[in-house]
């Protein structure tokens, strides 16, 4: 197959797997390759700031929808599907001011967190498909909640009940996810996740699914093997996966062959993507290295994460996710 012919979408559509890609949705009206590649070879795709608390409540009970209306209505004329992302998060950046300036009880923070997800998800109902409800609320050495996040500071565990109840009530058939890093393998943050999903599907909690974010500088980038075997546990649980924000970074400066072991590293993803039946969709944080957050978050000391290169090629990356894709069985 010549590679003009080959197509990531397709294959990845003829398994029964959604591919998609985070985006700044302001792009796809100030750059049509960035559009057009978009439409072309995903069929899926999530705000990365967008939907987040402050970009849709900017001013207390003031929600501004503007942009993502104009996102999903790119998507669904496209026939891309939308995750929503994200409704609880401790990230300073993504929190306004009438919140974050604020000495608020448990009860006033309990009001406003339901208030959120009330209108933001009844307004996206039907159009989202899947939320990411909460996010990171594990800390990062993976040995408690998130205690930055205001909400789980003021309310504790308690907090998973109340967003995740008042997402399924604001719209019954939307994918309900908790979303982290470094729970891609088996380590002492996803043993801890395990337990409290245990203890929070055993109440009741709503949790229909888990998101790996998949954020991974090449040379710490996990195989198939390690990423399936922890999987599987939490498809024991009842729950679908997505790999929602993989990325796979290059130290810089670095050399051509480092392309084909970023490439290599792709595919561990989509092998255990593909082999594990509960997981229904991978997506990348960002598609062309023209955008990306990693430049800025490691002060340039990796770059070039994504499978399109700045000029919007396809990479070594596409190919080999196209080759696992091709080969492996329809689930
Ligand atoms: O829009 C303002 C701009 O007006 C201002 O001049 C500028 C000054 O720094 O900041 C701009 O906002 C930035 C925003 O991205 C939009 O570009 C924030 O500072 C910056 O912190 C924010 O970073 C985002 C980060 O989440 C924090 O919200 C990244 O773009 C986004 O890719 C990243 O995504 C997260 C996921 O939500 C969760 N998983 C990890 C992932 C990477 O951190």
């Amino acid at each position: 197959m010549k590679n003009e012919d080959i197509n990531i979408k397709k294959l990845a559509e003829s398994k029964g797997i959604l591919i998609g890609a985070e985006i700044d949705p302001t792009l796809l009206e100030k750059e049509e390759k960035y559009a057009d590649t978009l439409k072309q070879h995903f069929n899926c795709t999530v705000a990365g700031n967008h939907m987040k608390f402050k970009y849709l409540e900017p001013e207390k009970d003031k929600f501004t929808f503007d942009i993502v209306d104009r996102m999903i209505n790119f998507a669904q004329k496209n026939q891309m599907k939308i995750r929503g992302h994200t409704l609880c998060w401790h990230h300073e950046s993504q929190l306004p001011d009438w919140i974050l300036k604020k000495e608020l009880t448990a009860k006033e923070l309990e009001k406003i967190l339901v208030n959120h997800i009330q209108k933001v998800v009844s307004h996206f109902k039907g159009k989202v498909f899947a939320w990411d409800v909460i996010n990171e609320g594990i800390n990062h050495q993976g040995d408690g909640l998130r205690k930055s996040n205001p909400w789980i500071k003021a309310i504790g565990e308690e907090v998973f009940d109340i967003a995740f109840h008042t997402a399924h009530q604001a719209d019954p058939d939307c994918i309900l996810f908790y979303n982290d890093y470094e729970i891609e393998t088996i380590n002492q943050k996803s043993d801890f996740l395990l337990e409290l999903l245990r203890k929070l599907l055993k109440r009741g909690v709503p949790i229909h699914g888990i998101g790996f974010q998949y954020h991974y500088p090449l040379e710490k980038a996990p195989s198939s093997g390690e990423v399936l075997k922890n999987m599987k546990r939490f498809e024991d649980l009842g729950l679908q996966i997505h790999i929602t924000e993989l990325d796979i970074w290059l130290k810089m400066p670095y050399e051509n062959s480092k392309l084909i072991e970023q490439a290599n590293a792709y595919k561990e993803a989509f092998k255990a993507a593909i082999n594990c039946k509960s997981c229904k969709a991978v997506l990348t944080w960002g598609f062309t290295d023209k955008y990306s957050w990693i430049p800025h978050f490691t002060k340039g000391a990796y770059g070039d994460p994504l499978i399109f290169d700045k000029n919007y090629l396809p990479k070594p990356a596409y190919y080999a996710i196209c080759e696992v894709l091709n080969t492996i069985p329809k689930h």
